[in-house]
């Protein structure tokens, strides 16, 4: 009789999912189902959880004299396992005790253990641990036959593996073994057997590798020919990011083979990359499915199409990537080249992930979990590569892959996603010629950041598509994991600010403490000169107290600004404050003149039309270097697209008028954008600057601008503050006759400033959970604007669970009134504070009274 008609149906269970009672009286519910609906079962199971790490550390450790506790730890965990279970574990496990301490005994004696002796050792945590299944589902009244999977699961030889590979990760034909469906027939409608170990040719214990278990339960269904393959295991499915990281990561209800296989064998850890094929060979669905949650849907794989348009069905991040760079400058057209570079890392064993090449370079990454011998031949083997091009080797890397099918189909529909790119180094990108995969490799650091745009772009956008289910947080009802919160002044100040909210309603609230240590960690940068506060980002006058007291200067770049800070500071040396405007009126320029500060042109036209204004006066021209950078393409403000700056080829012009009036540069400014986290970035404006003001001769001034990035919420990169002193130190070294200034607003308050109101009402509308408070975007815009994403966290309730997914939004008519989407939420009342957080910078001042509601007011602490 054949497989199919025997209807098996191949049921594996991880080392999570056998470690507890509970699990057990829900997994003796899943196999009754299972033969209520007339399947005969085959379960697997994995040790439990923990006790394979044990194992291969007594394979680690011989002679340290810890052998013979961790195998007392070994058997603890089966005693007691057996003891939830009201087993008799001494009974039951007897002989494998006996056979742990002789082989653990000696390990020890010998001081190493051949990898035989490792298979056998480690075989015995699935041996052992299915003994006790197989006796509890026994006394639950579940007739079943407990196999050694020795005798029926047969690896085959592997031409080219070392002994290592065909022992401890050998691997299985996938046909169908009409022998086994055979011996399987006669059994019982149960049987249980142990994942991860089968026996070789000449009948002696093998191991499938590690995480094997799916890998063993996925040879059975195939030569079974079985109807279908359960992995069940401590997620509810396969999900489109990891939901760790991601809470609005979405369930994949289905996916093909392919799919699965370019998720699991990038980085998802749900299910081992090998166990696909098999199934697959022989059309057998894959169910996914969590154990502690067995009425969940979980994720199917099979060949069926789904019809749907969701073509990216998850982003996928791998950690610790190394990159290979080889310059092949002189090598364009030479025959070979790739040849003879490639063997190079044939010889030293290193597998290639990915490739990308162009006429001078060539770089290719390297996975680290396939080349864990990387480091120890690193030197040799850069030294050999040398041989034939320049290699530089870039560590600190992460791999993000968008994974679907069709990518190409809808590379253009990326575009907005793309633009996260603008302040990241992508040193590599590769699209995989199965067009299943479109990987991009960037700073480690970046990783989240990207993930979290690209996941926002490509799959919480494309809204309720059948192939995606409801989020982790939706599915399971409880806090995703590790989600945590920074140390920061307003969690210390939490009482006090819960009072303000009460008195004031919605309330921007700014902590003078947190602004004055940023201005001196600033101040402590020793290649700057001066620090004009740009006073755009935040006009609060006790705000701008604080920023005077602690000695910066002003950046101002409207007549107004200046005004304020003049009549704020009556007595303020005018050299202190700078005045940059931009399209303003004559006037402008006039008054600040005359009241003695800087005065910075960034237009010809102006030198052109009113010449008079500028006559004997020393000047600051704003240079436009022809590039810009910062967090989102309204705030960039270099390159022929923005409005602002002389473009460096109008210099030779400017020069004519301003000697021809008798004026004189003193000083040269650049500023590139906002919220810029390459700290290289001033050092290269600086160079630029130095450029311009060798033509010009008079320069005196070199202010490389503000920008400085920071973190709007915890998944964001900081910008290393230390790095960027040392990248403008060397600039100071080469050119040490320029006086350095910079002029950051951003920096000093944003992560000074919270924005506090108080919840309205909630409303549930179907999948979407909205948590209105009392004001929106007329208070603050970000988030509309420029999608900004700040941390946002319900105060009042801080330390309770976090369990839905929800919208943030104020009162305003207009929909995208939205201060945070998807957000993890405590369960909420009317009345909670809700704390919008780094809000300090670019709050109030961009408020408006929209709807004739009035902005939150400022208080500072
Ligand atoms: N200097 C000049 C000439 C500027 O235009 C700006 C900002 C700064 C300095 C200060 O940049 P910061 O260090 O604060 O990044 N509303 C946007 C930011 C606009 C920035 C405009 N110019 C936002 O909320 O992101």
């Amino acid at each position: 009789m054949s497989g199919q008609e025997q209807n098996w149906s191949v049921v594996k269970f991880g080392g999570t999912s056998v470690s507890s009672r509970e699990n057990w009286d829900r997994i003796v519910e899943i196999i009754q189902r299972r033969l209520d609906e007339g399947y005969r079962v085959c379960m697997v199971h994995s040790a439990l959880s923990g006790v394979s790490n044990l194992l291969q550390a007594i394979v680690e450790r011989p002679g340290s004299g810890q052998i013979g506790k961790m195998v007392e730890t070994v058997e603890d965990r089966y005693r007691s396992m057996a003891e939830e279970l009201d087993l008799d574990g001494e009974k039951i496990l007897n002989n494998d005790f006996d056979e742990l301490e002789r082989l653990s005994k000696g390990i020890d004696l010998l001081g190493e253990a051949g990898y035989r002796v490792e298979a056998r050792l480690m075989a015995l945590g699935e041996l052992m641990a299915t003994r006790l299944g197989a006796a509890f589902l026994k006394e639950r009244g579940i007739d079943l036959d407990w196999l050694d999977v020795r005798e029926y699961l047969h690896t085959i030889p592997q031409e080219h593996a070392g002994e290592r590979a065909r022992i401890l990760s050998a691997v299985c034909d996938t046909s169908e073994d009409r022998d086994l469906q055979k011996q399987l027939q006669a059994k019982k409608s149960v049987v249980l057997t142990q994942g991860f170990v089968a026996s070789d040719g000449e009948g002696k214990t093998v191991l499938l590798g590690r995480g094997g278990s799916d890998v063993s339960a996925s040879y059975l269904a195939a030569k079974l020919g079985a109807e279908r393959l359960e992995i069940w295991t401590d997620v509810p499915g396969m999900f489109s990011a990891n939901p760790s990281q991601l809470p609005s990561a979405r369930l994949l209800r289905k996916l093909s083979y392919e799919e699965a296989q370019e998720i699991a064998t990038n980085g998802a850890r749900v299910l081992h990359p090998r166990s696909i094929r098999p199934a697959r060979r022989h059309g057998i669905p894959i169910h996914i499915r969590c154990t502690e949650h067995p009425e969940l849907e979980g994720t199917v794989i099979s060949s069926e199409r789904v019809d749907d348009e969701a073509l990216v069905k998850a982003i996928a991040v791998r950690d610790n990537v190394i990159l290979v760079s080889m310059e092949t400058l002189g090598m364009w057209q030479q025959v070979g080249f790739l040849a003879d570079a490639f063997e190079v890392f044939k010889i030293y064993g290193l597998s290639i992930d990915l490739v990308s090449t162009s006429e001078s370079n060539v770089t290719v990454s390297l996975d680290p979990g396939a080349n864990t011998h990387f480091r120890e031949i690193r030197e040799d083997f850069v030294d050999d590569l040398r041989t034939l091009c320049r290699v530089s080797v870039i560590e600190g890397t992460a791999a993000v892959s968008l994974l679907g099918r069709h990518i190409r189909a809808i590379l253009h529909q990326l575009g907005p996603a793309f633009e996260v790119f603008q302040e990241h180094h992508v040193y590599l990108l590769s699209q995989a010629a199965n067009d299943l995969n479109f990987t991009f490799v960037v700073a480690a650091d970046q990783a989240d950041r990207l993930v979290r745009q690209l996941h926002e772009q490509v799959i919480s956008q494309s809204g309720n598509l059948r192939s995606f289910g409801p989020t982790w947080v939706q599915m399971m009802g409880r806090e995703s994991p590790d989600v945590t919160l920074p140390k920061v002044w307003w969690r210390e100040k939490r009482d006090r600010l819960i009072d303000l909210a009460g008195e004031k309603g919605a309330a921007y609230v700014y902590d003078s403490k947190t602004i004055r240590e940023t201005i001196k960690r600033l101040a402590s940068l020793r290649p700057v000169d001066r620090i004009y506060y740009a006073m755009k980002a935040n006009a609060n006058k006790d705000v701008l107290g604080i920023i005077r007291d602690e000695g910066l200067g002003f950046e101002c770049v409207s007549i107004g600004e200046v005004n304020e800070v003049l009549e704020l500071f009556p007595d303020i040396d005018r050299d202190r404050i700078l005045f940059t405007p931009n399209f303003a009126p004559r006037e402008e320029y006039k008054k600040g003149l005359e009241e003695g500060v800087h005065v910075t042109l960034d237009n010809l036209f102006i030198l052109k039309q009113w010449p008079e204004l500028f006559e004997g006066r020393k000047l600051f021209l704003r240079i436009d270097p022809g590039q810009g950078r910062g967090h989102h393409k309204h705030v960039r403000t270099g390159g022929i697209e923005s409005k602002f700056g002389i473009p460096v080829f109008q210099i030779g012009e400017v020069r004519e008028i301003i000697d021809r009036i008798g004026a004189t540069v003193k000083g040269l400014h650049a500023h590139l954008g906002s919220g810029i986290k390459d700290p290289e970035a001033w050092k290269q404006t600086a160079l630029e600057l130095a450029e311009v003001a060798d033509e010009l001769g008079t320069v005196e001034v070199l202010d490389v601008g503000g920008g400085l990035g920071v973190q709007e919420n915890e998944m964001q990169g900081a910008l290393d503050l230390d790095a960027f002193g040392t990248a403008l130190e060397e600039f100071r070294e080469a050119y040490p006759q320029f006086e350095l200034w910079i002029e950051p607003g951003r920096y000093i308050v944003a992560g000074a400033g919270v924005l506090l109101a108080r919840i309205t009402q909630l409303k549930g509308k179907g999948n979407m959970q909205y948590v209105g408070v009392e004001t929106g975007m007329n208070s603050f815009i970000r988030p509309a604007l420029y999608g900004a994403h700040h941390t946002i966290v319900n105060l009042s309730k801080i330390d309770q669970p976090l369990k839905q997914l929800v919208n943030v939004v104020g009162p305003i008519c207009e929909s995208g009134d939205k201060l945070g989407i998807d957000r993890l939420f405590p369960e909420s009342e009317e009345g909670d504070v809700v704390l919008i957080a780094n809000t300090g910078a670019y709050g109030r001042v961009m408020s408006s009274t929209y709807n004739l509601r009035m902005p939150a007011e400022e208080v500072v602490i």
